[in-house]
């Protein structure tokens, strides 16, 4: 399946200044565009040529009220003539004023539906039937599951990995770690591990969920895109490493020595934002201590712009950071 291509092929630069004793290389996937740009954008770039494909003209989907997924489905949605219509999901009232992500969202024009946390449990129902009613409208509607993490989203990274896999064999490189928010990023590794045979472990930093939900749906992406996409490969649960214990108090609430994380990298010249990356990166910092890796790849998979909806939390631990 060929991808519409308009991210940047991104680099890999070591970040050095942490004081850690192993080496730490980050895949700069947050520069592979702007507005378009994250680990979402590498999806989005298969499920929309899909769409394309199907000559649909809407694309739906979900997320949080601050989903990066969604602000960048906005976008694309945006540059390639889609109509867009987003179910976010929110605890209490709408937000009366926007921001940050939600903002963009508006800004490309996406029509946005507020759900409940209980009915974000059935979006996939409720995202059915909202397309059924635009069906009727003439509309040709095309559904894409929270964070792009399907069969199809998936090949994104395992683009990704090929882009790495030259660097990891010449570097020796041990690891490759990132965030595991809705999986797709992580199952997209583990087929381009597979495929390339690479002999890294692949670690993924949970930020919401369970190892268990995570094993078996990441297991089930990777069998459908496998069988779907014929590639001779096969999956198992031993090819999963998951690190738990970063969630802090629940998904996209931010802990101080992840906020304290945040600021640390932020100035040697790197952006982490509080729901994903800078939750993985400070677990990853006190998983290689453990590990005594020498040389690892995380991967920066953006979110840039949901920093801007946590300036409340933010501040108050900047001014206590000396230096
Ligand atoms: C910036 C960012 N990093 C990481 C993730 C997690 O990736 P995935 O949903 O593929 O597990 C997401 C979205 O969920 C994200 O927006």
């Amino acid at each position: 399946m060929k991808p519409l291509k308009i991210t940047l092929k991104t680099p890999i630069e070591e970040i050095q200044g942490l004081g850690s004793a192993v080496r730490i290389y980050i895949k700069r996937d947050d520069l592979n565009g702007l507005l378009i740009s994250g680990n979402k954008a590498r999806k989005l770039e298969y499920l929309v040529a899909d769409a394309k494909s199907k000559e649909c003209d809407t694309l739906i989907t979900c997320g949080g009220a601050q989903s990066n997924h969604c602000r960048i489905t906005a976008a694309f949605a945006q540059r390639f003539g889609f109509e867009c219509h987003l179910f976010l999901r929110v605890h209490g009232k709408p937000p009366k004023i926007s921001t940050a992500n939600l903002l963009i969202d508006k800004l490309f024009g996406a029509k946005v539906n507020y759900i409940t946390p209980t009915q974000y449990k059935h979006r996939d129902t409720i995202m059915e039937a909202y397309a059924k009613k635009l069906q009727k409208k003439g509309k040709k509607p095309y559904l894409i599951p929270e964070g792009g993490s399907n069969e199809i989203g998936i090949l994104g990274y395992r683009d990704c990995m090929k882009e790495m896999k030259t660097f990891i064999k010449r570097e020796k490189i041990e690891a490759v770690y990132c965030a595991v928010g809705s999986g797709g990023t992580y199952a997209g590794l583990l087929l381009g591990k597979k495929l390339y045979n690479l002999k890294v472990d692949l670690n993924g930093v949970l930020v919401c969920d369970t190892i268990e939900f995570f094993t078996e749906k990441i297991l089930r992406i990777c069998r459908k895109s496998i069988d779907t996409f014929n590639m001779k490969i096969t999956v198992s649960e031993g090819d999963i490493n998951f690190i738990d214990g970063y969630i802090g108090a629940g998904y996209a609430i931010p802990y101080p020595a992840e906020l304290k994380t945040i600021i640390r990298v932020a100035k040697l010249g790197i952006i982490l934002e509080p729901v994903y990356t800078g939750k993985s990166f400070y677990g990853m910092l006190n998983h290689v201590k453990k590990k005594k890796y020498k040389k690892v790849i995380f991967i920066h998979t953006g979110g840039i712009f949901s920093i801007f909806a946590f300036a409340k939390e933010l501040t108050p631990v900047i001014t206590t950071i000396k230096g």
